[in-house]
């Protein structure tokens, strides 16, 4: 089993991703692969236009990457009160052609930290809607981490014990949510996620 993580923070000292890279170690502990998908910034503006084919090569590499992996898990900053345009624009690339997206039925869920008292709330519920819009199927899961600054270690995990359990609960609930597919060798089968 494969879980691809995508940092909504391009930033190379970003707490979401490091956040994430923790979390890749939970998703490892509880035996499944981790990887994350390096290639946000190199992913252009979204033209309708440019939306031919498997699309620009850096699309193309990113809806590969979806494909590939049983579940998703992203970690997003909050950016006025939403989510990083980079982030939006990614999704927003990879939920086309409509009829055919990567993320249809792809299970998914949504973890971010902010140095902010709330940890990006308002972005995680924005990216949870966006995310359900293209048909993803979005994990009940919540962990929102605030004053990232202060409560992550150097390896980005938690160091409050509870944030930590917290976020082990958030990984297993997305695994979880695999155990009700039935996994065919590229992915569900079709008839197991109607
Ligand atoms: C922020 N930040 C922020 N924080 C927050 O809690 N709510 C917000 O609306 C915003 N808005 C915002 C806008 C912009 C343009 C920036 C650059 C920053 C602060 C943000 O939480 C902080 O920079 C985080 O450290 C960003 O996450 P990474 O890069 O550390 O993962």
């Amino acid at each position: 089993m494969q879980v691809l993580g995508i940092s909504g923070s391009l930033r190379r000292d970003s707490h979401n991703s490091a956040l994430l890279r923790a979390a890749g170690q939970l998703v490892a502990a509880q035996g499944a692969e981790f990887e994350v998908f390096d290639g946000l910034k190199t992913i252009p503006p979204y033209d309708e236009d440019d939306d031919i084919g498997g699309g620009p090569p850096a699309v193309a590499r990113l809806r590969g990457a979806i494909a590939d992996a049983d579940a998703l898990l992203f970690a997003t900053p909050e950016y006025n009160s939403s989510i990083p345009g980079v982030l939006k624009n990614a999704v927003d690339w990879a939920s086309r052609p409509r009829a055919a997206t990567v993320l249809q039925n792809k299970p998914v869920a949504v973890i971010g930290a902010s140095t902010g008292a709330f940890g990006a709330v308002w972005a995680q519920a924005d990216l949870r809607k966006v995310l359900g819009s293209t048909g993803a199927r979005v994990a009940d899961v919540e962990f929102a981490l605030g004053h990232a600054h202060e409560h992550l270690d150097p390896d980005g995990r938690p160091t409050d014990p509870e944030q930590e359990e917290a976020l082990r609960d958030s990984v297993a609930v997305l695994l979880g949510s695999l155990a009700d597919v039935q996994w065919g060798p590229t992915g569900p089968a079709e008839s197991a996620i109607a």
